[in-house]
């Protein structure tokens, strides 16, 4: 619901439990107001007034005036008196810095726009939403900036974006353009972030703030293992399951900053966008811009309030393939067990051992074209190799589908290894600066896709793959960083918007290889998760989440992406010890709870398991499929962080709605000498219901398990793990 507030200029945006608003300080200057609890009107709300402090400067404003720094900003600019980083800035055609944008008008809109060329949240027709559109104007350079906020009642989601026109006559040069902007008194607040590295994505960092700017972000040309497009403030006390938090997600997979400034004056400014430092962009006359979009979330009821909030949302409303509701096969992927050597005839009995145990989806990775045989050639030349493959992918997936699995595939589309046919056919198809060298990173390079040829070639070849063969499943790779970002294609005034162009060109390929076929189950992977983020979602529903496929390392990366990301998209394999990554040795029943609890698959040589171990794995493949729609669907409650303590202990728990059944998980990492019994506090069951610990004799009560907790009987020894099932009798 949208309720404006005309005569003095205010305007409330509310969810079901949340409202966002905003007023119009001397009819011109959007200031923020509240980002909180549900408001029933807009009665309370005043205008911020910022009277003259020493060394203020008055800017003129209306007819009236004001001291901008002290301002809560919605959409702040620098360089005529507020002094914080701005969220937008731009010049003119002499380079004169575009110094304001007043309100000029405002709509609401039922229902949601689409964002030009980008991934966005959808809404439908029950929805119930609203968006209102702030037009904000530059009077000499005629630049004006469309403000969008939709409001998702059901979903309890914010969203916002913004859009920059051009309605004058001479150029105009962006040089930032957040998608979100918000002031706001800090209250002790800290930040929440995820960041990490290769085989240590998503770790949770939470800190308070001092004084100054705290951001983290990317310049790797893709959002990055090293820092996850989400940001977060939280009160200093919340929890998992109480508190105030403040949240929003970047629906961008390219260079990104996401930056909270404490003020001396203690307020906050919290910015979310595109990474200024790569950015920059000319609006000729008529031209637009649009930024990516921002999902906010606000809640009272701690970190599982808020993961709820975005999964659902990210689930429901972005994620736009035919499988997010769809159960997700259990796939087996030959990369540890094999690397790039196999052929037709040695794929064949893990294919066989998967499908003893009921496996449902076999996946060729790295190594199938060209002349691969290793990381030094071919990503490029997307045909099948023959020595490897005599009969071809059709003849493989023949096999495959005989034995009652599906096939799928792996490609790197967006790069091209210097000794390939397809580099030597076209040296200049790569990003790259003339003149100077072209390093390469695995050794590859990354195709310009900036350039619409490139991208229409790359659609071609990987088109013609998937026609020649029944491919279910694309393990979509993006295995190197951008460097020497630039396009000698495009002219010298629009060479800076290299990066952002590559990743609207990447969304163009993704859109239209997903959209061409519909069936096929489009997966991301950035040498694990260095691409996680909210805009692949929207065209690839899940993610291989690490390269670290240690159950340990997992139980960390896992617990920190689902701060965020729906377990759906969270893809987890039970792999081979000692572990590749890490030379840890767990035991495969751990291994085997820690990807049960995500999208879960296997990616070890099955036909060399031991009878016991492939039992086992018979019976998780059973349990999965058992339980697939509550994990894959249900509600998910994070109990214990790894990130807390000793960081020895981790547990989650699923539920139904209504708190009928319930899945438990919970790991001891690192065992001790006599340890006290470990009860785990569960949550949103029943209070008055008798649960069953399936499997055993044990009744429990709702409220003794919320209240005294579930007493664990976890194996001694370290990395034990424990699940069980709990229906209400
Ligand atoms: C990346 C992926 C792996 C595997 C290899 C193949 O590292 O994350 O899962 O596909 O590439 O080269």
């Amino acid at each position: 619901m949208i309720i404006r507030d005309e005569t003095r200029g205010i305007f409330v945006l509310s969810t079901t439990e949340t409202s966002y608003a905003l007023g119009l300080v001397e009819g011109a200057l959007p200031v923020h107001l509240h980002w909180g609890a549900r408001l029933s009107s807009p009665a309370g709300l005043t205008l911020p007034d910022s009277p003259r402090r020493p060394f203020s400067v008055q800017t003129p404003v209306g007819s009236g005036e004001a001291n901008l720094d002290g301002c809560p900003a919605e959409y702040g600019f620098a360089g005529s008196g507020d002094f914080r980083t701005p969220a937008w800035a731009a010049i003119d055609s002499m380079s004169y810095p575009i110094l304001e944008a007043w309100h000029e008008s405002h709509t609401v809109h039922a229902g949601k726009p689409d964002l030009a060329g980008l991934p966005s949240v959808r809404t439908a027709s029950g929805d119930g939403a609203e968006t209102l559109e702030l037009v904000l104007r530059d009077g000499p350079s005629s630049l004006e900036i469309h403000l969008f906020y939709t409001v998702l009642p059901e979903f309890d989601v914010i969203t916002r974006s913004a859009t920059f026109v051009n309605s004058g006559r001479e150029p105009i040069r962006l040089s930032r353009a957040a998608s979100l902007c918000v002031d706001m008194p800090n209250r002790g607040y800290e930040m929440v972030s995820l960041c990490g590295a290769w085989g240590r994505e998503a770790d949770l960092i939470r800190h308070p703030l001092a004084v100054g700017a705290h951001s983290i972000g990317s310049r790797r040309g893709i959002s990055s293992h090293h820092a996850n497009p989400f940001l977060a403030i939280a009160e200093s006390s919340a929890t998992e399951h109480h508190g105030e938090i403040r949240a929003a997600a970047l629906v961008y997979s390219g260079d990104f900053l996401a930056q909270v400034e404490r003020s001396s004056d203690d307020q906050l400014r919290l910015l979310l966008g595109i990474n200024p430092e790569t950015f920059s962009w000319l609006l000729a006359p008529g031209e637009r811009f649009t930024t990516p979009e921002a999902i906010l979330v606000y809640t009272e009821s701690g970190f599982n309030g808020m993961s709820q909030r975005f999964h659902a949302i990210i689930r429901e409303r972005l994620m736009r393939s035919r499988f997010r509701d769809r159960p997700r096969p259990i796939l087996v992927n030959n990369w540890e067990a094999t690397h790039f050597s196999f052929t037709h005839d040695s794929l064949l009995p893990i294919v066989d051992a998967a499908a003893g145990m009921g496996i449902e989806l076999f996946v060729l990775d790295d190594g199938w074209f060209g002349n691969r045989d290793d990381d030094r050639t071919s990503l490029g030349d997307w045909s099948v190799n023959r020595r490897k493959i005599p009969r071809g992918l059709e003849g493989l997936a023949e096999e495959v589908t005989r034995r009652g699995l599906r096939f799928g595939l792996w490609f790197e589309p967006e790069m091209v290894s210097p000794e390939s046919e397809l580099f030597r056919a076209h040296p200049d198809w790569c990003l790259h600066v003339p003149g100077r060298g072209r390093p390469t990173g695995r050794n590859q390079l990354v195709l310009d896709f900036s350039r619409a040829e490139v991208c229409d070639e790359i659609i071609r070849r990987l088109r013609a793959v998937l026609d020649s063969a029944p491919v279910s499943y694309v393990k979509w790779d993006m295995n190197r960083y951008l460097t020497h970002v630039a396009s000698p294609s495009l002219p010298a005034e629009r060479r800076q918007e290299t990066a952002h162009r590559y990743v609207l060109g990447l969304y163009r390929v993704m859109d239209e290889l997903t959209s061409r076929h519909p069936e096929i189950l489009f997966a991301g992977c950035s040498g694990g998760g260095g691409r996680f983020d909210a805009g692949i979602l929207a065209y690839m529903p899940q993610i291989w989440a690490s390269d670290d496929t240690d159950a340990v390392a997992r139980l960390r990366i896992q617990y920190g992406l689902s701060l965020v990301y729906p377990i759906s998209s969270i893809e987890a394999h039970v792999t081979d010890v000692p572990n590749h990554q890490v030379g840890r040795v767990t035991p495969f029943a751990t291994r085997g709870e820690v990807a049960i609890s995500a999208n879960f698959g296997f990616e070890l040589d099955l036909a060399r398991l031991g009878e016991s171990e492939r039992r086992q794995a018979a019976e998780m493949v059973a349990f999965y499929k058992e339980h697939r729609d509550l994990i894959q669907q249900g509600a998910f409650w994070r109990l214990e962080s790894p990130f807390e303590g000793d960081g020895s202990a981790a547990a989650w728990m699923f539920t139904e709605e209504g708190g009928k059944k319930a899945l438990v998980f919970a790991f001891q990492i690192l065992n001790v000498a006599n340890r006290a019994p470990r009860f785990l506090r569960l949550v949103a069951l029943d209070p008055q219901g008798r649960y069953r610990v399936e499997g055993s004799e044990d009744e429990h009560t709702g409220a003794e398990l919320m209240g005294r907790g579930l007493r664990l009987p976890l194996a001694a020894g370290d990395f034990a793990a424990y699940r069980c099932t709990l229906r209400a009798m």
